[in-house]
């Protein structure tokens, strides 16, 4: 195989994302190295969702566990991992049921489709609007780019939803102006 760089990012993957030129190859704990061998302390641990370390024994008992009896499966079925952790989770917090998605973009997209949906089914269709910031960053769906404040993001993919106002970050006075009774959520 050729030699892996940063430069193959360029050439073979869509730039959605501008990745740091070291490339991450091992870790242990916190630290991780690069493929030069070069020792770095990640900070950053999945820009603070997968804040587990790495390499950690026990995490890697039970991904091998798994992985010794069954890998994938449709929606179609249920399996015991995700009921295990749904009834862990609902037992040690206050929610009543969980809902599991592969990224932050479809974290978000659900919260705001679940919030229009509680407004729809309580208050009626007019109670849609939500409100952000200017500057944020909820994700790349078209919702989540479209609600979060960087038009950079938004640009070239319109028409995109509506009934999305932006406030300025940091100034209470203008979202107290922006929300009214059609508000259903406000997202920070
Ligand atoms: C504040 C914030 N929200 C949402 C996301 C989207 O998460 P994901 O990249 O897992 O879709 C990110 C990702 O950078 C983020 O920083």
């Amino acid at each position: 195989m050729t030699e892996l760089t940063r430069s193959t990012f360029d050439k073979v993957m869509v730039p959605n994302y501008n990745p740091q030129p070291m490339i991450p190859v091992r870790g242990d704990g916190a630290r991780v190295w690069d493929q030069d061998d070069n020792e770095f302390i990640d900070f950053a641990g999945g820009i603070a969702v997968n804040v587990v370390g790495h390499n950690h024994p026990r995490l890697v008992a039970a991904i091998k566990a798994q992985a010794d009896k069954l890998w994938h499966l449709s929606n179609v079925y249920t399996n015991e991992p995700a009921l295990a952790l749904a009834s862990k989770l609902t037992e040690a917090t206050f929610a009543d049921k969980v809902f599991f998605c592969n990224s932050g973009a479809e974290a978000n997209e659900a919260a705001f489709k679940l919030i229009r949906k509680y407004a729809y089914d309580n208050f009626g269709p007019e109670k849609n609007e939500i409100i952000s910031f200017t500057k944020s960053f909820h994700g790349r769906t078209l919702f989540t780019v479209s609600v979060g404040g960087q038009p950079k993001y938004r640009e070239g993919f319109e028409p995109a939803p509506g009934g999305i106002t932006h406030v300025p970050f940091n100034d209470i006075e203008a979202l107290k102006a922006a929300i009214s009774d059609n508000t259903c959520g406000v997202v920070m």
